[in-house]
């Protein structure tokens, strides 16, 4: 072998493994390796608890943030939107969104409501209605006001029954703590 060549095949090597120790450094850095599965977090919060916690499993994940918002925004007033959120529970509504997003290009949707009469909130139902489903792992989490996630998940299911619903994350009002959501993230089967 000519010496020309095997300085070049020295050169590819110490190529090949500076590229290895960048990605396995790289890898360190992210907080929970999630295999480079492409992640949407999706969330409602009408008083910003679960806006709270859809901040955080971005900051664990790095996945892509999406705000569902209706067309018409309900009133800041409590009594009002309690009273709202009941007709729309009883009436099955799907309020209309601002922007109903795309889940096409994700693997995993981490999506995320209060509860509101005991399910997501209408907004959420309506997100998952218009969207495509199909084969994609929906990670559900939700903030409540002392009555637990109710039939939130199991209803997520109904709307998007070929979606892969995991484990959800439950939380009293703002009470989410980091290392929880970690610990939630981590014990996800994917
Ligand atoms: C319309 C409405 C209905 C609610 N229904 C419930 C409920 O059934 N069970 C419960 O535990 N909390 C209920 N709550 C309390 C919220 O789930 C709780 O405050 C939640 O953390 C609010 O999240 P957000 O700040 O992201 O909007 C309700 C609140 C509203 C506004």
């Amino acid at each position: 072998m000519n010496k020309k060549l095997i300085i070049s095949i020295l050169g590819l090597v110490v190529i090949l493994c500076s590229l290895g120790i960048y990605k396995v450094l790289a890898d360190q850095n992210k907080e929970v390796y999630m295999d480079d599965k492409k992640i949407l977090i999706a969330y409602f919060s009408h008083s910003d608890n679960t806006k709270a916690v859809a901040e955080k499993i971005q900051d664990i994940t790095g996945g892509d943030l999406f705000e569902i918002k209706p067309q018409k925004p309900y009133p800041r007033e409590y009594n009002a939107v309690v009273e709202i959120g009941k007709q729309e529970k009883e009436n099955n509504v799907f309020p209309e969104l601002a922007d109903n997003g795309n889940v096409e290009n994700y693997d995993i949707v981490f999506i995320g409501t209060p509860v509101w009469w005991y399910t997501m909130a209408g907004p959420v139902k309506t997100f998952i209605a218009n969207n495509n489903f199909d084969g994609k792992i929906i990670a559900p989490f939700c903030t409540h006001g002392g009555g637990g996630a109710s039939a939130t998940y199991t209803d997520m299911q109904k709307l998007a029954p070929n979606a892969t619903v995991t484990e959800g994350f439950t939380s009293y009002e703002h009470s989410a703590k980091t290392e929880d959501v970690k610990k939630w993230i981590s014990g996800l089967k994917f």
